[in-house]
């Protein structure tokens, strides 16, 4: 456990990568690499694609693995002519209770907007799941200072409408959109004072339940920048995209103690 009283959750975002017979390969091989102290000191997510849910729900629940599922996105409606959407309980079925909510990629390629981003996630709170809300800056929104206002703004525009009690379980991930899938990524003094900035929000809007919410650091996470990164007081662990695919890596993030 942290200093914070906050347990760490890493999550892997497998994005569009992985079939489900993949899927399986990744979590049985990280599953032999992760020891039981692993899971009692860091909670440990895998976000695959829609396809391999069913797959990985079975085989999680048959070997029961301690790792938890989590999805990349959903619809804030439970049913509906939404042709290729899915829906917060079609996902609880499936043993899911994670779901990435405002993503950048899904912001930038798929016009969610702050609207819907909030919509999603109180969907998520609704049917008893934890939201992994994304929220960053450009590259641009950095170079003219605004980096701090632009969390601030999506923060609260994501949770607009959701109470203290219900917003308990959120998970948060700092996610500057220049650092993802780069290779570049922010200094941990960096970004632990912008992870302060979106607790500073968390504590306006929620008082002392602010300090029992996890805010992930994500971009460009990788096995020789965890532990630097995990030493900061605000950061509660890590959404690790492209090197969540290698099992070996994504566990070494995983034991970053070690
Ligand atoms: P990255 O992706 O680790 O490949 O930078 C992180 C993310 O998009 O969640």
């Amino acid at each position: 456990m942290a200093t914070s009283g906050r347990k760490p959750i890493i999550a892997a975002n497998w994005k569009m990568h992985h079939d489900h017979l993949v899927a399986i390969q990744v979590v049985q091989k990280l599953s032999y690499r992760l020891e039981k102290d692993d899971h009692e000191e860091c909670d440990v997510v895998v976000c695959p694609p829609f396809s391999d849910l069913r797959t990985l729900q079975t085989l999680i629940e048959s070997d029961k693995i301690p790792i938890a599922l989590g999805a990349q996105n959903c619809h804030w409606e439970d049913q509906g002519a939404f042709t290729g959407e899915v829906s917060p309980p079609m996902l609880k079925k499936l043993i899911v209770e994670y779901v990435i909510v405002g993503h950048s990629e899904r912001r930038q390629l798929f016009g969610e907007t702050d609207e819907t981003v909030n919509k999603k996630l109180a969907a998520v709170l609704e049917h008893e799941m934890a939201p992994i809300l994304c929220v960053g800056e450009t590259l641009e929104e950095r170079e003219s200072g605004r980096t701090e206002a632009r969390v601030v703004e999506q923060t609260r525009a994501a949770l607009r409408g959701v109470k203290a009690d219900a917003a308990a379980p959120c998970v948060l991930a700092y996610e500057p959109i220049w650092a993802i899938g780069t290779g570049r990524v922010a200094t941990p003094d960096d970004a632990n004072e912008t992870i302060g900035a979106i607790r500073g929000v968390l504590r306006d809007l929620y008082g002392e339940t602010a300090d029992t919410i996890r805010i992930q650091y994500g971009g460009s996470v990788k096995p020789g920048n965890i532990a630097e990164l995990m030493l900061m007081p605000e950061i509660d662990g890590a959404l690790v995209g492209g090197a969540s695919l290698d099992p070996d890596d994504f566990a070494r993030i995983v034991r970053y103690r070690v």
